[in-house]
């Protein structure tokens, strides 16, 4: 896919203001701070277009960005704020609950959500409990870690056969995994290569 540009149209807390859904999106969301909006620059080759930072919860809102492609349908890619922030508070982690739930749910044009997990950190309950819940509501999901330049190769490697071998006992299978870095590139290519089959 040849991406000529991409662009930040609008933030949202509510499924019913996101844009017109002309075109096919696909969504990130993750543990706050496993670098989504990072993934996102990364992928669209456009540092600063989703804001990031390394103070967790930086990301509120649903944010929309238009991906202009050459010779094909642009698509929309959504920024998500992310869950187990500790310092939030019981109702606005209920508001993000209402809010995430509301756009999975009846985002007619979405069409895979990105679950991203730091590599470096073993299966965890939150993670796990997110993506049962997407695989229950029959929500379309692949799965993205994040932050491999932290680790070495074989690190790498091991971390990610270790988590595969966790979902398949646990599912019988596991959805597309994809591993990703947003220092080096890792997974860019392929992952806008899975990307273009579905928007
Ligand atoms: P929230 O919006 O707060 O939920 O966070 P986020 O998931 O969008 O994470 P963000 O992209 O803001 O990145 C969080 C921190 O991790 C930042 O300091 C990034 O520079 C760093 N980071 C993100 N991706 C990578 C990566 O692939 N490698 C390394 N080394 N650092 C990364
Ligand atoms: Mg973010």
């Amino acid at each position: 896919m040849h991406i000529l540009d991409a662009v930040f149209l609008m933030s949202n807390t509510k499924v019913e203001g996101c844009p017109d859904p002309i075109f096919k999106e696909v969504a990130f969301i993750g543990r706050s701070n496993v670098g989504k909006s990072s993934l996102i620059n990364m992928l669209v080759n456009k540092k600063g277009l989703a804001k990031t930072s390394s103070t967790p919860g930086k990301t509120q809102t649903i944010n929309h960005f238009e991906v202009k492609v050459k010779h094909g349908k642009n698509w929309y890619l959504v920024d998500l704020p992310g869950y187990g922030y500790a310092k939030k508070s019981k109702s606005s982690r209920k508001d993000w609950q209402s809010m995430i739930k509301h756009y999975l749910e009846e985002r007619e044009n979405l069409t895979c959500t990105f679950v991203l997990i730091d590599l470096r950190h073993e299966a965890q309950k939150i993670d796990i409990e997110f993506m049962e819940r997407l695989l229950k509501d029959g929500i379309p999901m692949a799965i993205v870690f994040t932050k491999a330049d932290k680790l070495k190769d074989q690190a790498a490697v091991k971390a990610f056969e270790q988590y595969e071998s966790v979902l398949k006992s646990k599912w019988g299978d596991t959805p597309n995994l994809f591993i990703s870095s947003a220092e080096s590139q890792l997974g860019k290519d392929r992952l806008l290569q899975f990307i273009s089959t579905i928007v």
